[in-house]
């Protein structure tokens, strides 16, 4: 008892309050750290390792030069999901001036951080634009360090699939076709150009864009970047070699001119499923989800995940990861971003259950939940399907 007084009034004259033990998610709401403070983690994946969870994610300052790369990867580690230590910068931009590829001011994006097994690494992807080109450099880049929290130190970036055709891309698509630049975007002929490969040619030699992005780790151990591509008209899902810091030159597409962003991946029942938002900018949008049997596909489109009041906008949000909550069964975190542009910092985090009616992946909507709704939504499941 004294000892807590104590500890209480040493953080009193710090000048920070003990932050509340958390019981419960409260989606769209202030979600304060360890410290009191509301996290900085958006665009954020997350890690399991050794009995601790790890949050990464773009750390955001206030004012509209917040959506540009200002300080780096905010880390945050936790035992329940609901109270989260703050662990620092993981990786640091390079100071103003430096030349580097992540110098401040560059756009560094949705960072996902995997441990590889044969390397003992943990290895962070981000999607990187580089100092005042805005998004046109679209390259996805690579990070490691020796412990979960970092240091990470930058390794490269890179355009995937440079002189690499995807898988089951037909000789005839691999010439370009007269005319094919000033087809009318969205026409029925353009969208079938797109889907044999108008910018995929365009891009054969350079590599293929790189923005919104994720990285999925299958039960083999083989790692994949999910991406969008193509002007974020098709998504691509590239394998990565075995240390997960470079591509193993295997490609194909997703979704052809199907205009998705913000890739999230699960697996269930031996099954891919694959949430996706449209392409709104920073407005949210209606999600989207896919399923397939193979990573390579072909993935089958199915409804808008979300359900109820503002399914039609995500619930004002964008998906960013699928979290496996571990040691619980099929049970899965929608985690997504309430984008504020104009002040960046503020930015909201929308943590869901994901529930699935047959292969639908099913979003609802609680302003209060905890991991007990897995054991309910487990209840629910149909029988028969
Ligand atoms: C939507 C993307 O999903 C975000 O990560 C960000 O790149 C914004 N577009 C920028 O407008």
């Amino acid at each position: 008892m004294k000892k807590t007084f104590l500890a209480m009034a040493l953080l009193a004259l710090a000048g920070s309050a003990p932050a509340q033990t958390r019981t419960a998610f409260e989606p769209g709401k202030t979600w304060p750290d360890n410290k009191g403070a509301h996290l900085n983690a958006h665009g954020a994946g997350a890690l399991y390792d050794q009995g601790r969870y790890y949050l990464f994610g773009e750390h955001k300052v206030a004012g509209p030069k917040g959506n540009s790369a200002q300080v780096g990867v905010h880390c945050y580690s936790s035992k329940d999901l609901y109270n989260w230590q703050d662990e620092g910068i993981a990786l640091a931009v390079a100071p103003d001036g430096s030349g580097s590829e992540i110098e401040k001011g560059c756009i560094l994006e949705r960072p996902k951080v995997v441990f590889n097994k044969k390397t003992g690494k943990y290895v962070m992807w981000f999607h990187l634009e580089l100092k005042g080109q805005g998004y046109a450099a679209a390259r996805t880049a690579v990070a490691v360090s020796d412990k979960a929290t970092g240091p990470y130190q930058y390794v490269r970036s890179y355009r995937p699939g440079a002189g690499q055709w995807p898988l089951g891309f037909k000789e005839e698509w691999k010439q370009h076709r007269p005319g094919e630049k000033d087809l009318k975007w969205w026409t029925p002929d353009w969208t079938k150009a797109v889907a044999e490969g108008l910018f995929i040619r365009r891009d054969f030699q350079p590599g293929q864009m790189a923005r919104d992005m994720t990285v999925f780790v299958d039960d083999d151990g083989k790692a994949y970047n999910i991406h969008s591509s193509e002007d974020n008209l098709t998504l691509h899902v590239a394998e990565l070699t075995d240390d997960y810091q470079g591509f193993t030159g295997r490609w194909n597409t997703i979704a052809p001119a199907g205009h998705n962003e913000a890739p999230a991946l699960c697996k269930k029942d031996g099954k891919y499923y694959l949430l996706t938002s449209g392409c709104t900018g920073w407005a949210p949008n209606a999600a989207r989800s896919f399923v397939a049997s193979s990573v390579w596909g072909p993935w089958k489109q199915l409804d808008n995940p979300a359900t109820g009041l503002q399914a039609n906008i995500t619930y004002n949000s964008q998906s960013t990861y699928i979290l496996p909550v571990a040691g619980k069964a099929d049970s899965f975190i929608f985690m997504a971003d309430r984008w504020t542009p104009k002040n960046p910092i503020d930015g909201g985090y929308i943590w869901l259950p994901l529930s699935f009616e047959g292969d639908q992946p099913r979003l609802r909507w609680a302003d209060r939940w905890d991991l007990n709704a897995f054991n309910q939504l487990k209840d629910k499941a149909p029988t028969a399907q």
